[in-house]
């Protein structure tokens, strides 16, 4: 061989290479259902020969005519539909299974699935999941969509092919309540917005969204019995831009659309400090019975209810009784933090008396760590945020805490020092730093039975709009599901980046505004 063909030899040696390696890759990449980047983590993935292709013929079968199946089937047809072009029906049939369909069924027979676990298994050219409730199919649901390619998440028609790796996916959570928090009072977000918020948290199998509805700067949610907190309380905001506030029919319909998404709403009146917005509606609820002006400032802890005056009370109980009755879910949240003006024996009967108020409306409280101080009742719950003694103190009376520490958990905390937006009292929260912490470990005298579950809060002071909420949120929350959702022992920073930073593409077609941090390998 001269030299000319050696050298024309070698390259196409190369050449074919190359396309051998791209072929075997592609290969690999739709062949192994394990090796997809999932988050949360599923507790087992195992991968089989074969796969499954969604085709214009596939059909979503629901194993009953229960209305939740019927919501559930529906909501899986509308997230295929728009980028595979797909008409998907959704069918209730007992036939023979046939290959391309997706069968959602009730009843799993395995325990250790409990409400929200699920098991996919992807077999014969066909999907079968199934779950003991509802929420788990939901949860499934969630996976599934990961499973396809990531244009799947498009709003417009794409190319297929639409395969999904033969196996089985056997999952369940680590705690049961996985939440998000979002201040709508230093900051208004719009139905619209919250809804858009429910749906991007619930790709991520978070459950919870707590809504802080009240602070100094704004009252955002519509009391009849007191109807200046929104008139004039609402008004405002930080900044001192217009402010507004959910009318009671709005609020239904954020709680309806939530649970259709899996999600509870916990509503958070913050007392009885962070009330500047009530104080400046009715001057009667200040102890000198002067109204003071609106606020929007970013100042905390400045301001407190009047607790020794009777109204008080009458003024709580007629909130929150209005609150339960168009809140579903078990939690009122009392808020509680930062009282910095209300003295420690003002403080404790207040949050005592506040308790009853919300017991005997039938639901159960969640306060922010300080409550510990007070009486607890045996189901309230601890929110620790900043001091772990407070959380302790909680368990020590035989309360659950919810674990969301500021230095990790604050989602409204910059990633670093180039951050245009974000306070950075609990210090600067890189991606990393979000990730890496153990809920059952943070906390002397906090563990894992202790713990009702994590919940990662976003406060509003410098955050004014859905895409600077969402450069701050993403894609810390999606490392918070993660944690939230896995078993203590598995998290593991290294393994972690790499599945983030394969949710790229996910993340650009659902047009988040995602911080694109230098510690993540993007793909
Ligand atoms: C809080 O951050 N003041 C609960």
């Amino acid at each position: 061989m001269n030299l000319i063909t050696q050298k024309k030899a070698f390259k196409l040696i190369l050449v074919t290479g190359f396309i051998f390696f791209q072929l075997v890759s592609t290969a690999l990449a739709s062949s192994d259902l394990s090796g997809l980047s999932l988050i949360p983590k599923p507790v087992s993935v195992i991968s089989a020969a074969g796969n499954f292709t969604l085709t214009t013929k596939s059909t979503i079968i629901i194993s009953d005519q229960r209305t939740e199946l019927k919501h559930i089937g529906t909501y899986l047809a509308g997230k295929l539909s728009p980028a595979t072009g797909f008409g998907m029906a959704v069918k209730t049939s007992a036939e023979k299974q046939s290959a391309g369909n997706i069968y959602l069924s009730i009843g799993s027979k395995d325990n250790k699935l409990g409400d929200e676990g699920y098991q996919i298994s992807i077999k014969g050219g066909l999907i079968n999941l199934t779950a003991n409730k509802p929420a788990g199919l939901f949860n499934g649901i969630q996976t599934l969509r990961q499973l396809f390619p990531a244009k799947i998440e498009s709003s417009s028609p794409q190319a297929g092919p639409w395969q999904i790796p033969a196996g089985t996916i056997r999952d369940y959570p680590e705690y049961s309540y996985r939440g998000a928090m979002l201040d709508v009072a230093r900051h208004f977000f719009q139905v619209n917005d919250v809804k858009r918020y429910i749906d991007l948290i619930a790709i991520y199998k978070l459950n919870v969204l707590h809504l802080h509805l009240s602070d100094d700067q704004g009252w955002r949610i519509e009391i009849k019995k007191w109807p200046k907190l929104t008139s004039i309380g609402g008004s405002s905001q930080v900044g001192g831009e217009k402010g507004g506030f959910y009318t009671q029919e709005q609020y239904s319909d954020i709680v309806k659309y939530a649970a259709e998404r899996n999600i509870l709403i916990i509503p958070e009146i913050d007392m009885p400090g962070h009330t500047n917005a009530c104080l400046a509606s009715y001057p009667e609820l200040n102890c000198n019975g002067k109204a003071t002006e609106l606020y929007s400032g970013t100042e905390v802890g400045f301001t407190s209810l009047c607790t020794s005056k009777e109204l008080t009370y009458q003024f709580i109980s007629d909130v929150f009784g209005e609150l339960a009755a168009i809140t579903p879910g078990p939690y009122l949240h009392i808020g509680g933090d930062e009282s910095h003006v209300t003295k420690l024996e003002d403080y404790i009967p207040f949050v005592n008396r506040v308790q009853e108020i919300v017991g005997k409306l039938g639901k159960k409280v969640i306060g922010w760590d300080e409550i510990a101080l007070s009486t607890l009742r045996p189901n309230s719950c601890v929110q620790y945020w900043a001091k772990g003694e407070n959380a302790a103190l909680g368990v020590k009376q035989g309360a659950k805490v919810l674990m969301s520490p500021a230095a990790n958990a604050y989602l409204d905390m910059k990633y670093d020092s180039t951050s245009l937006l974000g306070l950075f009292w609990a210090g600067f929260i890189e991606v990393d730093k979000s990730y890496n912490w153990d809920p059952a470990t943070l906390v002397p005298g906090v563990s894992k039975e202790n713990i009702l579950g994590v919940e990662a809060p976003v406060w509003t002071e410098t955050i004014t709009n859905m895409k600077e909420l969402e450069q701050m949120v993403f894609p810390r929350i999606i490392g918070i599901a993660d944690l939230a959702w896995r078993s203590s022992t598995s998290g593991n920073w290294n393994e972690y980046k790499v599945r983030l930073g394969n949710q790229a593409e996910r993340l650009k077609t659902l047009n988040i505004n995602y911080y694109q941090s230098k510690l993540v390998p993007w793909k």
